[in-house]
C-alpha cells in the first residue's frame, strides 16, 4: 500500500522507552531482596560476556530520580520498567518485603510527578531462585499460585497509579534460551521440558490477566511478545508453505494462546507426533480461553526467512549436528533426535540477502516492522503497544564528551516511519517504547552492546562513576516527541 500522505500520530500517543529490572537496577542483595535465577546464572563462569552480571548494573536502584529527571527533560510520555519479583517476595511465595514495594511505588510516584505514564512489566525473566530450587521453577504448576500472589500484591498496591501492565516479556525468548539453548537460566537443553514450562507460563499468564481484571477493572493488561514476520525464501509454493509453518511455530504458538485461548492446530499435531507436546489438562483449555488481554505488547527486532526443508541438512545453529539425506526421512530418525529438532520437517532457516545486519548479526528490517504490526492486528484485532524496538551498537564517547550515534537515529527513524505507515494502513498502535532509555546490561553481551538514548559511563570490568550522558539520539527523540512524530519523514534532520 503506497500512501501519498501519512496520517499523524494520535494526540495521546505514548512515546516511551523501556528497561528491565535486572539490566538496570543493581542493588542485587539490598533492602531485603532475595536472589533471582539471573543472580545465580550470571555467576556461572563463561555464561555471559566477560562474566558480566547485574550486581551493580547501572545502579538505577539508587539513581532512579536522576534517570526519571532525564526522562522528564526529554519529554517522555511513557516509561516501561519491570519489577523484580524477589524484591517484593524474596523467596517468591512467603513474606512480603515492604522495602521492595516502596522502591517501585517511589519510582511510579516520581514518574507521575512529571506526567510520565508508567508501564509495569510483571515478569522480565527473573524468577526467584528459591522457587527454582523448590519447584523447578516454571516447570511446576505450583509456581502459578506463587506468581498470582506476587502479582496480587502489585495490583493492590499500584493498581490505582499504574494503568498499563505487561504480564510476561518475550515468553518465546526466555523459554527457548532457558530450556533449549542453555543460554539463560535454568540452563537446560530439552525441548520437551521447554514446551512443558511454556505451557505453565501460559496458564500463569491467563490466571493473572483474570485476576487483574477483577482487582484493577480500569487498568489495561497484555503480554509483550517478541514478534518476527516469516518470509519465504522464494515464490516456490513449497517455500510459502514453509513460511506458514515458520509463522505457526514461531509466532502463533504463543499469540493464538494469548488471544484465542488455544494452540495452533498444525504445530500442536506435529509436537504430539514427536512426543514433545505439553501436557494439557481439561481445565487448562477453559482457563486459557477465559483470559482476554486488553492490548498486545509487540517487541520488534527482526524476523526470519525460511525455505522448504528437504531434510538434506539440519537447520542453522542446530546444536546436535548430524547429516540428513533425502532418502533418510525425518520420521526414521531416532526419537531423541526428532524431539530435539521440531522445526526440521516444517521449515529451514536461511539468511535474507536483501537485509543488512547489525554488528551482532541481527537483520535490520524496518519494513518487516510494518508487516509485523499489520499481521498481528489483522489476526488478533487488539490495540498494539510497541513495547520494545531498538539498535544494539558499540557507542564511543568522544574526547569532547559526546556520543554521535547517528546510526541509532537512522535505525529508529526508519522504524518509526514504517510504524506511521502501518498506522495509516489502519493498525491501531497506542504507543511505542524504544529499547532502551539508558544504556543497560545486555543479558549476554555486557555493556559493549548498547541501546540507550543516555550513555552510562562504565565498562564490563570498570564501574567508573556511572555518569549519565545524553547521546545525540536523545535530542533527536526529544524532538520527535515534541512534534508528535511530525518530523518522521524520509529525510532525517537531527536537532540538538
Ligand atoms: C529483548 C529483551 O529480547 O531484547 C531485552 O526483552 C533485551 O531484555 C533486548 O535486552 C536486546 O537483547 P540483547 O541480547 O541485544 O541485549
Amino acid at each position: 500500500m503506497y500512501h501519498q500522505n501519512l496520517e499523524e500520530f494520535p494526540e495521546n500517543f505514548l512515546w516511551g522507552s523501556a528497561s528491565a529490572a535486572y539490566q538496570i537496577e543493581g542493588a542485587f542483595d539490598e533492602d531485603g531482596k532475595g536472589p533471582s535465577v539471573w543472580d545465580t546464572f550470571s555467576k556461572i563462569p563463561g555464561k555471559t560476556f566477560e562474566n558480566t552480571n547485574g550486581d551493580i548494573a547501572i545502579d538505577h536502584y539508587h539513581r532512579y530520580k536522576e534517570d526519571v529527571r532525564l526522562m522528564a527533560e526529554m519529554g517522555l510520555k511513557a516509561y516501561r520498567f519491570s519489577v523484580a519479583w524477589s524484591r517484593i517476595i524474596p523467596d517468591g511465595e512467603g513474606e512480603i518485603n515492604e522495602a521492595g514495594i516502596d522502591f517501585y511505588e517511589n519510582l511510579v510516584d516520581e514518574l507521575l510527578l512529571y506526567g510520565i505514564e508508567p508501564v509495569l512489566t510483571l515478569y522480565h525473566w527473573d524468577i526467584p531462585q528459591a522457587l527454582q530450587d523448590k519447584y523447578n521453577g516454571w516447570e511446576s504448576r505450583e509456581v502459578i499460585g506463587s506468581f498470582k500472589k506476587y502479582c496480587k500484591v502489585l495490583f493492590e498496591r499500584l493498581g490505582n497509579k499504574v494503568k498499563y501492565w505487561v504480564t510476561f516479556n518475550e515468553q518465546n525468548v526466555f523459554t527457548a534460551m532457558g530450556y533449549r539453548w542453555e543460554t539463560h537460566p535454568p540452563n537446560v537443553s530439552d525441548v520437551k521440558r521447554m514446551f512443558e514450562a511454556n505451557h505453565v507460563v501460559n496458564l500463569a499468564n491467563a490466571e493473572v490477566i483474570n485476576l487483574f481484571h477483577k482487582i484493577v477493572p480500569k487498568g489495561l493488561i497484555g503480554p509483550s511478545f517478541g514478534y518476527g514476520p516469516m518470509y519465504p525464501a522464494t515464490s516456490n509454493p513449497a517455500d510459502i508453505l514453509a513460511a506458514e509453518n515458520g509463522n505457526d511455530f514461531n509466532n502463533s504458538w504463543w499469540l493464538d494462546v494469548y488471544c484465542k485461548g488455544r494452540y495452533p492446530v498444525f504445530t500442536l499435531k506435529q509436537l504430539k507426533k514427536n512426543g514433545i507436546a505439553p501436557t494439557i489438562l481439561p481445565d487448562d483449555e477453559e482457563l486459557l480461553a477465559s483470559a482476554k488481554p486488553d492490548f498486545l505488547g509487540i517487541n520488534f527486532y527482526h524476523g526470519g526467512t525460511v525455505q522448504e526443508n528437504k531434510l538434506e541438512k539440519p537447520i542453522e545453529n542446530q546444536h546436535k549436528e548430524r547429516a540428513f539425506s533425502a532418502t533418510d526421512p525425518y520420521l526414521m530418525q531416532p526419537k531423541e533426535e526428532q524431539s530435539q529438532s521440531p522445526e526440521i520437517p516444517m521449515f529451514h532457516s536461511v539468511s535474507n540477502p536483501y537485509l543488512e545486519k547489525t554488528n551482532w548479526g541481527w537483520e535490520i528490517d524496518p519494513v518487516g516492522f510494518r508487516i509485523a504490526l499489520r499481521e498481528v492486528y489483522a489476526r488478533y484485532d487488539l490495540p498494539i503497544f510497541v513495547t520494545e524496538n531498538g539498535l544494539g551498537a558499540i557507542d564511543e564517547l568522544t574526547e569532547s564528551g559526546t556520543i554521535e550515534d547517528d546510526y541509532r537515529i537512522d535505525y529508529l527513524n526508519a522504524h518509526i516511519l514504517e510504524m506511521k505507515k502501518a498506522l495509516t494502513d489502519g493498525v491501531e498502535v497506542i504507543g511505542y517504547c524504544s529499547w532502551s532509555f539508558t544504556d543497560l546490561l545486555s543479558w549476554l553481551n555486557g555493556y559493549k552492546k548498547r541501546y540507550g538514548f543516555v550513555y552510562v559511563d562504565r565498562t564490563e570490568q570498570d564501574v567508573k562513576d556511572l555518569q549519565r550522558i545524553p547521546k545525540k539520539s536523545y535530542y533527536w527523540y526529544k524532538n520527535i516527541i515534541e512534534t508528535n512524530g511530525k518530523n518522521i519523514t524520509n529525510k532525517i534532520e537531527v536537532l540538538k
